[in-house]
């Protein structure tokens, strides 16, 4: 057996909070229909100076520092997203000028949407078991905000802005992620123009087709990640699920028959923030004492592609 463990996780949030009142300023809505839909009270987004750029070194910074780590030891950073400031330089080359990670260290972003942060878990696993220095940095960034339409209310409602950010360790004696990735290509439920689109480059969403597409998904990937394990459901001590929306959460949670209290999450306070969403929530779960070390986390991550992917992360 070979993979990684997590070693330590780093968080950031813009400054401003914008609740639900908020958004009833900005279009016809309420913190009623919001919270009663989605379970979604405020989300946070950049303001002034703040970017996509500074919030990724943030929570990569603090993730690297608590591992007690320096940058040269890093052989492998991907980052997750699907809002970069850049097309190109990729958000990870970045962080290899600002951190100062060699520069034969593999960077480059991924986008597997909502999916990106266990996408990239799953690639960093791969790359680090081939690389020479088998530390890896894992950050899941977003700057919804840039890219939201704030003129229609059913999907300006969802979505924030932040970052997390995870520095794992490869060894051969160390569990695998029992990784299981998937991708049902469709161009509909879910899309964000490019460059060369003739759209804006906002995100457009069919939010009945994506619910749909998600309550299957989300407890389909979870039970394929502990079969691959050959554990059982019960094993598990903490579920990290994507933050999308809390109704998505409830009816997976009910249809795996785990325990609730084993699933809480931070949708509330953040909103979606899709690549950041899982990272986010286990850094708050590891500094908030509640994954503590042995401990196995199922991550599970869907959304656009559409995508989804489940691994099983070890806090070390
Ligand atoms: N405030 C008030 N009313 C709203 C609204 C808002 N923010 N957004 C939509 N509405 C209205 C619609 O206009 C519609 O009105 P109508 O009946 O007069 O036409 C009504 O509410 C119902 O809209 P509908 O889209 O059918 O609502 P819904 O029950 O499907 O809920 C979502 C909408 C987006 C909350 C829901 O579909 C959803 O959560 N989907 C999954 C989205 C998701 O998680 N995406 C990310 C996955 S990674």
């Amino acid at each position: 057996m070979n993979g990684i463990k997590l070693l330590s996780t780093g968080s950031a949030l813009p400054r401003q909070a914008v609740t639900n009142d908020d958004m009833a300023k900005r279009v016809d809505t309420s913190d009623e229909w919001i919270a009663t839909r989605t379970g979604i009270r405020s989300r946070y987004h950049c303001t002034g100076d703040e970017t996509h750029t500074g919030l990724c070194l943030s929570a990569a910074k603090q993730a690297l520092e608590r591992s007690g780590l320096t940058a040269d030891q890093i052989g492998v950073c991907v980052v997750a997203t699907l809002s970069q400031d850049y097309l190109t330089p990729a958000a990870a080359c970045l962080l290899q000028r600002d951190l100062g990670f060699s520069e034969d260290t593999v960077c480059f972003d991924l986008n597997a949407a909502c999916s990106g942060f266990v996408y990239a878990l799953h690639t960093v696993e791969c790359l680090l078991a081939a690389a020479k220095r088998k530390y890896g940095l894992v950050v899941g960034v977003e700057a919804l905000s840039r890219i939201t339409d704030f003129t229609d209310r059913s999907t300006c409602v969802l979505f924030g802005d932040g970052a997390g950010a995870a520095v794992v360790e490869w060894r051969e004696d160390y569990p695998s992620l029992h990784a299981v990735l998937g991708c049902r290509g469709n161009q509909e439920a879910l899309y964000v123009p490019g460059a060369n689109a003739p759209a804006p480059s906002y995100i457009h969403m069919d939010g009945k087709a994506v619910f749909r597409f998600a309550v299957e998904a989300l407890p389909r990937c979870a039970k394929a990640v502990v079969e691959q394990a050959g554990m059982t459901l019960d094993q598990v001590d903490r579920f990290v699920f994507h933050q999308a929306n809390q109704r998505i959460i409830d009816f997976a949670v009910k249809k795996l028959g785990v325990d609730p209290d084993k699933c809480t999450g931070n949708i509330a306070r953040t909103g979606n923030t899709s690549a950041a969403s899982v990272p986010l929530l286990l850094d708050e779960l590891v500094t908030g004492g509640v994954l503590t070390s042995g401990q196995k986390a199922l991550c599970v991550g869907f959304g656009g592609g559409l995508t989804w992917a489940g691994a099983l992360l070890e806090l070390a």
